[in-house]
Order: structure tokens, then C-alpha cells, then sequence
């Protein structure tokens, strides 16, 4: 499975409001087509890499609606039929568990989230849509409000099929060794609730940083911290995929996001593979 990290965002996708720019887009769902890889497209709406054209000036609620409209159904209908699953919506919630405060939300308010799966859907009838978000992985504030949101979409009929959990995560995830089975154990118990609502979920940006200078132990542990949340994919009934957010150290978003810290792939920057590769082989292995 592929996930184009930047390619079909809005961004990179519209230079300018009336030209789509599809070409890196096309270029990867062809590649993942060529290995037999489905893709997961990355992401319709979210409040950031939105061009300046978009929200360096003023729009009514229904000129946002249409831009919104336009861009859903152009997009997902260019790829109909080989985008498996889209990440309709990214990060609409606050890391209080409130609704993010966006350009989304402020012009049009929060029925932009209903309207995004519904366009998506009448879109590609057969692409699976989620809701993904980051720091939702195990039980808490962000993923009851995750989950809040998710069931009240359904409640009101809202064509969406899956959440994704991001986890982007350090090694103080699992602050001791002894706390991974309870941390594996919430995050199932997760991955349960969302099951019972009939949901499935994709953990779909992993990487697992550390800080420099890093030691032989600390790759150790962060290869269990991988094993321990493939594990809880393995073991959960409706988890179908897991995706890293890139596999080789040589080219991550931590090290500019997070100075100081890196190495949180399972390939280092000269395509060695790591104790997190080797977990996660062991992983597929012995299941
Ligand atoms: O493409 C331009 C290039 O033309 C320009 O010269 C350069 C100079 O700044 O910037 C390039 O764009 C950068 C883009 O990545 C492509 O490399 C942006 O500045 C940079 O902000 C952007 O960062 C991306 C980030 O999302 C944006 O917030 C990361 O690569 C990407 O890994 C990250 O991915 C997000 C997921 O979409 C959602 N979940 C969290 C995850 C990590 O933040």
C-alpha cells in the first residue's frame, strides 16, 4: 500500500484555483499500480498546505462550499476506481477534543465534514473514506472525541468507513518496557469500540523518533514499539492496514519537525534495515 506523503494535497494539487497540477499524483498511483500496491490517497481536507490563492483572501460560505465541492469531486474522480481509500478528512479535531478551529469550519462551519464524505462517495461509490487524525491511537480525551465524532457521522448517515490513526509517536509512548502490553491493550480497546460501530482502521502514518545522539537500546526499544502496535493490528478484527510515514531515515519530515530527534523509520539513511524492520518481519511471521 502506498500513501503519496504530499502529492495529493491541496497544495501541491492546485496552483492556482482554475489549474490542477496531477502530474506527481499520476506518478505514484501509476508506480503503485505497476507493484500490484493500492493507494491511499492523502488527504482532501485539512487546514494546512492550503494555497495562498485559497486563504489569502475573504470567501463566502458558498463560494468555500463550491471551491470545496469542485475540488472533492475532481480529484477522487480523477482516481476512481484506484484509490482504495481516502483520507477525506485530516485533523478536524483540536488536541482538547474540541472541533479544530479552521478555514473550513469558520466559513462554512462544521457541516463541511458531512459534506466532504458525501461528495467523496458520490465520487468513487467504492472508495473506502476515513477520518484521520493524530494522537488518537489509545484511549483519552482526543480519541473519545475522535470516536464522538465518527459515531455521530454515522448517526446521521455520513458515507464514511474507517478511521486512521496516525501515530506519530516517540519512545516515551511506551515510557517503560512494562507498559507496552497496557499500551497494546488500549489501543485495541481503541480499535474495539470503533469495530462495534462497524468501522475499520487503517494505522497509517507511523514513525517512531528519537532523540540524538541514539543508542543501540534505544533502537531496541523502538523496534518493540512497532512490533507492539502491529501486534494490536494483527490481533484486531477490523485494523486492515499499517503504513509508515516513509521507510528510510534518508528522508523523514522528524528531523525538520522535531530538532534534535530522528532515526524513526525502520531503514536508516543508507537502506540498512533496523531492529524495527526486523520486528516487524518477525511480527507478520508469527502470525
Ligand atoms: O515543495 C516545497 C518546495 O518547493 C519548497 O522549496 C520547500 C521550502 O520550504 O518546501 C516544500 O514543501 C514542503 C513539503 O513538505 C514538501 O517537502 C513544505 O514546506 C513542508 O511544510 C511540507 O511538510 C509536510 C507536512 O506534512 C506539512 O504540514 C511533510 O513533508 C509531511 O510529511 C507532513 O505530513 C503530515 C500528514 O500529511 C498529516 N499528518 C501529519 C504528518 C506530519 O506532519
Amino acid at each position: 500500500m502506498l500513501t503519496p506523503e504530499n502529492a495529493m494535497k491541496f497544495e501541491p494539487l492546485r496552483p492556482s484555483r482554475e489549474r490542477y497540477d496531477f502530474d506527481h499524483a499520476d506518478a505514484l498511483v501509476d508506480f503503485a499500480e505497476k507493484h500490484a500496491m493500492q493507494v491511499r490517497g492523502h488527504t482532501l481536507v485539512w487546514h494546512q498546505q492550503l494555497p495562498s490563492w485559497l486563504t489569502e483572501r475573504d470567501w463566502t460560505r458558498d463560494e468555500l462550499i463550491e471551491i470545496l465541492r469542485e475540488h472533492i469531486t475532481t480529484v477522487v474522480g480523477r482516481y476512481r476506481g484506484r484509490v482504495a481509500a481516502w483520507d477525506v478528512v485530516n485533523e478536524a479535531v483540536a488536541d482538547d477534543g474540541s472541533l479544530r478551529d479552521t478555514i473550513w469550519r469558520q466559513v462554512i462551519g462544521p457541516e463541511y465534514i458531512d459534506m466532504a464524505f458525501r461528495w467523496a462517495h458520490e465520487a468513487d461509490p467504492d472508495a473506502l473514506l476515513f477520518y484521520n487524525d493524530y494522537g488518537g491511537e489509545v484511549l483519552g480525551p482526543k480519541s473519545d472525541a475522535i470516536y464522538a465524532l465518527v459515531r455521530d457521522l454515522l448517526q446521521r448517515d455520513v458515507p464514511i468507513h474507517g478511521v486512521g490513526l496516525q501515530t506519530h509517536v516517540s519512545l516515551d509512548w511506551f515510557p517503560e518496557p512494562q507498559d507496552i502490553a497496557a499500551n497494546v491493550d488500549s489501543l485495541s480497546a481503541n480499535m474495539d469500540r470503533l469495530s462495534a460501530l462497524g468501522l475499520v482502521v487503517h494505522i497509517t502514518e507511523t514513525d517512531v523518533r528519537i532523540e540524538r545522539p541514539i543508542t543501540e537500546d534505544e533502537l531496541a526499544k523502538q523496534a518493540r514499539i512497532y512490533g507492539a502496535a502491529l501486534e494490536a493490528c494483527l490481533s484486531a478484527q477490523n485494523c486492515k492496514a499499517l503504513v509508515l510515514w516513509g521507510f528510510t531515515d534518508r528522508h523523514s519530515w522528524i528531523p525538520y519537525a522535531f530538532p534534535g530527534t530522528g532515526a524513526a523509520l525502520v531503514f536508516d539513511d543508507a537502506y540498512r534495515p533496523k531492529p524495527a524492520y526486523h520486528s516487524l518481519i518477525d511480527g507478520f511471521a508469527g502470525h
